[in-house]
């Protein structure tokens, strides 16, 4: 519920603050996993944002955050879902919906103009989620190209208009922006330039953010979002029940989907410390908090190799929110990122009250969803080692759907060749056991030998005993054990200079 701004002199916030419509919202007792989508439609009724599918799939309740850019002077803008998304986690942002687009006397900003002069709506259910993604490309990459449209709208569903004529209203939406004499920008609606307006946001943003742990109590319900490592810390190890939460993409359908009580939340993402990235000659290393948008880029300038990996996890309001730690935690058979960080040596950093230990990532995985943490525990850093000269990795990702779909195999790939022998190689998989691991058996049949079709197709065939995949609604066990193999044979045409097409058929039959 709203009330008046109180609680400067308290250390513990007692009151989630955020902007909507430039104007500072203050809410006090709420259930820490309501969500945002439930806020706007039930308690606001700002029934734009629509909800479809509850999980994150279809689009339709995308909603955009601001925040201060590193500057300080510009905002920072992502497109997010906001039915998986707790609302206490809107603290110090700026939230945008679809209404905040249209300026005061009625004018549509240039995304909704284009889409309704491209006529790319019909039944209307999904255009909100549309505006709003592309709302958030128009704002970040004036030049966007059809592959930055497509990519833009990976996450969003359409299922009766077609494709078609919302990517000509995603390449038109910025001649509109040029004919318009407010900017054809969405601050036309507070009035003002683009740069005042943004300015004027950024100082409010930066008004709300302060030290304090925010703390919520709502009934028998807690809600935690410390600020800094030491302080988490402390807070986990007090609440070794807590359930931690970072973007929430997994957290979030524990509660909209299988409607679990979450007593006590432990927000991570305004912890600073879990925030950075750096590198040093030898590791990229990377915050548990870093979401997967922000660490992809840093990762690809050492591994090009991943991109279409990485293009192809989930959507991008999905990677604005969710986090590599938080892939790496819930420790998903069937995750993306942990079958190649495996095979790239990663190690992972965790802290216990003011303890840290570091543990390759191999090692962390010790059944299904049981991992090495400990009570009170939490992954602090992930540190992957930069690239060896000669050596070649590769991770393939096969899903039904190219975009926005969960692996039924993910295998990740790195040989090292001394001459044609294969001196050191790694080889793990997702989707073929109860955890992402190591095909180690494979692993030995390689050691040593020459890297030739004869030694991987007896490689291969050790797969078997490496692993004995289930069939589920995604891939039959069959499909499973062939299409692992399959992967292995695919890694090595690519890097022995063989990739005969015919023969990769030929093996397929
Ligand atoms: C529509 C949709 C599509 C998806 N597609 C993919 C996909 O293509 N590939 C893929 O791999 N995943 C996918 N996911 C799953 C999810 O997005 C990822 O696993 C994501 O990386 C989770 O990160 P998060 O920050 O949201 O974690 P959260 O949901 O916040 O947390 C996940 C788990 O990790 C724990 N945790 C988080 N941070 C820490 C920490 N620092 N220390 C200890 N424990 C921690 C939490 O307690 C929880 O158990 C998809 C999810 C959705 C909803
Ligand atoms: S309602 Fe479908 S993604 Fe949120
Ligand atoms: S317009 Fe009907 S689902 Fe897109």
């Amino acid at each position: 519920m709203p009330v008046t701004d109180k609680r400067r002199a308290d250390p513990q916030l007692q009151a989630v603050r955020f902007l909507l419509d430039g104007e500072i919202v203050s809410l006090t007792d709420i259930d820490p996993t309501r969500t945002v989508l439930q806020y706007l439609r039930e308690d606001l009724r700002r029934t734009g944002t629509k909800e479809g599918c509850a999980e994150g799939d279809c689009g339709a309740c995308t909603v955009v955050l601001a925040e201060p850019d590193q500057s300080g002077q510009g905002l920072r803008l992502r497109a997010i879902n906001s039915c998986i998304q707790f609302l206490p986690t809107l603290h110090g942002k700026q939230l945008l919906t679809v209404e905040s687009l249209v300026a005061a006397d009625g004018t549509l900003h240039p995304v909704q103009r284009a889409l309704l002069d491209c006529h790319a709506s019909q039944c209307g259910f999904c255009t909100p989620g549309f505006v709003m993604s592309l709302f958030a490309l128009y704002k970040s990459q004036p030049d966007a190209t059809r592959r930055d449209i497509d990519v833009a709208l990976a996450g969003n569903l359409c299922r009766c208009t077609g494709y078609r004529p919302i990517v000509d209203a995603a390449n038109t939406m910025y001649s509109y922006a040029a004919a318009s004499e407010t900017d054809g920008d969405w601050t036309h609606r507070a009035g003002g330039s683009a740069g005042d307006q943004e300015r004027v946001i950024c100082r409010k943003l930066v008004e709300l953010a302060d030290d304090s742990t925010l703390s919520l109590t709502s009934g028998d319900k807690r809600y935690f979002a410390p600020r800094d490592i030491n302080t988490l810390a402390e807070l986990v190890e007090n609440h070794p029940d807590a359930c931690i939460l970072a973007g929430g993409t997994d957290v979030g359908l524990w509660v909209s989907k299988q409607l679990r009580e979450l007593p006590t939340l432990i927000y991570t993402g305004d912890v600073a410390d879990l925030q950075t990235v750096t590198t040093d000659d030898a590791c990229l290393d990377i915050g548990a908090g870093v979401t997967i948008n922000d660490a992809v880029p840093h990762l690809l300038e050492h591994y090009p190799e991943y991109e279409e990996l990485f293009l192809r996890f989930a959507s991008p309001p999905i990677r604005n929110a969710g986090t590599l730690g938080g892939n790496i935690a819930n420790g998903s058979p069937i995750g993306d990122s942990m079958p190649a960080l495996i095979t790239l040596g990663t190690r992972l950093e965790l802290r216990k009250g003011k303890t840290t230990r570091e543990l390759p990532l191999d090692e962390f995985y010790l059944a299904y969803q049981e991992t090495a943490l400990q009570p009170g525990e939490f992954v602090t850093r992930i540190k992957i080692p930069l690239p060896e000269s000669g050596r070649e990795v590769r991770s393939y990702k096969i899903s039904k759907r190219f975009d926005q779909d969960i692996s039924a195999v993910c295998g990740a790939f790195s040989v090292e060749l001394d001459g044609s022998r294969v001196r050191d190689i790694r080889i793990a998989y997702g989707g073929l056991a109860a955890t992402p691991k190591r095909a180690l058996e494979c692993e030995q049949a390689l050691l040593a030998h020459d890297w030739n079709e004869a030694s991987v197709q007896a490689a291969m065939a050790m797969l078997d005993r490496d692993y004995a995949p289930i069939g589920d609604m995604r891939a039959s066990d069959e499909y499973r054990r062939k299409v692992g193999k399959n992967l292995l044979y695919k890694f090595y045409l690519e890097t022995s200079g063989t990739s005969d097409v015919a023969s990769v058929y030929e093996y397929a039959r």
